[in-house]
């Protein structure tokens, strides 16, 4: 008898709660390009612990690198509509006509980590862009390189290991066309000339953001450049890691004096750099055979695109969330340098 009067007291006062949860639900359908890549899974992570839910109810989709599923995983979605789509495309062309199927429903749509071409996200002023300017991280990159060589052009120090004046080295590229590939090579290689370093491609190799390709792919690199690399510059910290697999197997990284981490006054020691933060990359770091990593900073991205799903599903201004609405359609982060000391 008490028990049951204690319940129904605990049902009446948790109904406002309820009735709160209930009317304040928005559904937000999370559109992932491939749930396995790690970056874009711990950017998931982030929003799904930034969203309230008490006022959010997200439904994540994973395309497994197919625009194909992707666009069924839409096709199916709008069946059932959520209140605001959060889509990572997987070919950033492909935005054309999701803008166009949304606009269609008026579903506003936040564009995340690939960016559509501004010619599409213009279409249509209930879509956005959130991600991180690639440039900067190409930039940061080849920093790091220029700081370790001695900052002088002129005077390359050891890490020149031919002494021949010029930095040779390897680029290990994301996807073709995606635009963090395509800038943050540019800017590598634009950095340094600008700075005045001569820098000899060797080689660049594709290996897709992943890091058996990346360690796959290093196999042929090294029969042909060994013996001349001086340095690997990955697009992401994933090849990062795969390139530094294979020449760890192939001979770099000997802990020469033993003392349990890899030096670089080691011998057969040369600097890979990638990109993203990745805490396998930051333990690489504190390893040794990482020399460096950007930080592509995804509590950054995921904190913007949760202020402009409030924004816009508030009914509010999205202009007026704390982030600067570019154009009132991009969110850009920064990205950090961080490198062994
Ligand atoms: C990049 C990131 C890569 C990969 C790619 C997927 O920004 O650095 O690691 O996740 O996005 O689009």
């Amino acid at each position: 008898m008490r028990k049951g009067y204690v319940r129904a007291l605990l049902l009446i006062l948790a109904l406002p709660l309820l009735t709160q949860c209930v009317k304040g639900e928005k559904r937000v359908g999370i559109f992932l390009y491939n749930g396995e890549d790690p970056f874009v899974q711990g950017l998931n992570a982030e929003m799904l612990s930034q969203f309230d839910r008490t006022i959010y109810r997200p439904v994540v989709y994973d395309a497994q690198n197919s625009q194909v599923v992707q666009n069924e995983q839409i096709e199916g979605m709008l069946e059932d509509p959520v209140d605001l789509a959060i889509i990572n495309p997987v070919d950033r062309l492909g935005a054309h006509a999701i803008i166009r199927k949304f606009r269609a429903e008026n579903i506003p749509v936040i564009f995340f980590n690939r960016q559509p071409l501004e010619r599409d996200l213009v279409l249509w002023d209930r879509c956005f862009y959130v991600g991180a300017t690639a440039e900067q991280a190409g930039q940061m990159q080849a920093r790091m390189i220029i700081s370790l060589f001695g900052g002088d052009p002129k005077r390359l120090n050891r890490f020149d290991r031919n002494g021949d004046g010029i930095i040779q080295g390897v680029i290990i590229r994301g996807e073709q066309s995606h635009q963090d590939s395509e800038i943050r090579t540019r800017e590598v290689r634009d950095t340094l000339s600008r700075e005045g370093f001569s820098f000899e491609l060797l080689t660049s190799v594709i290996a897709n953001w992943n890091r058996k390709e990346a360690y796959d792919k290093m196999e042929e690199v090294l029969n042909l450049h060994g013996d001349i690399l001086e340095v690997v510059f990955a697009n992401n910290d994933e090849m990062a890691l795969g390139a530094i697999e294979r020449m760890g197997e192939r001979g770099f990284f000997h802990d020469g004096n033993g003392n349990g981490r890899i030096d670089r006054t080691d011998p057969d020691w040369i600097p890979v750099v990638g990109i993203d933060g990745l805490s396998e990359a930051i333990e690489a770091i504190e390893r040794g055979t990482l020399f460096g990593t950007v930080i592509n900073d995804s509590t950054s991205q995921a904190g913007a695109i949760v202020d402009l799903a409030g924004a816009i599903l508030s009914g509010r201004d999205p202009e007026e969330t704390p982030d600067d609405l570019a154009g009132g359609k991009y969110v850009w982060t920064d990205y950090y340098p961080l490198r062994a000391e």
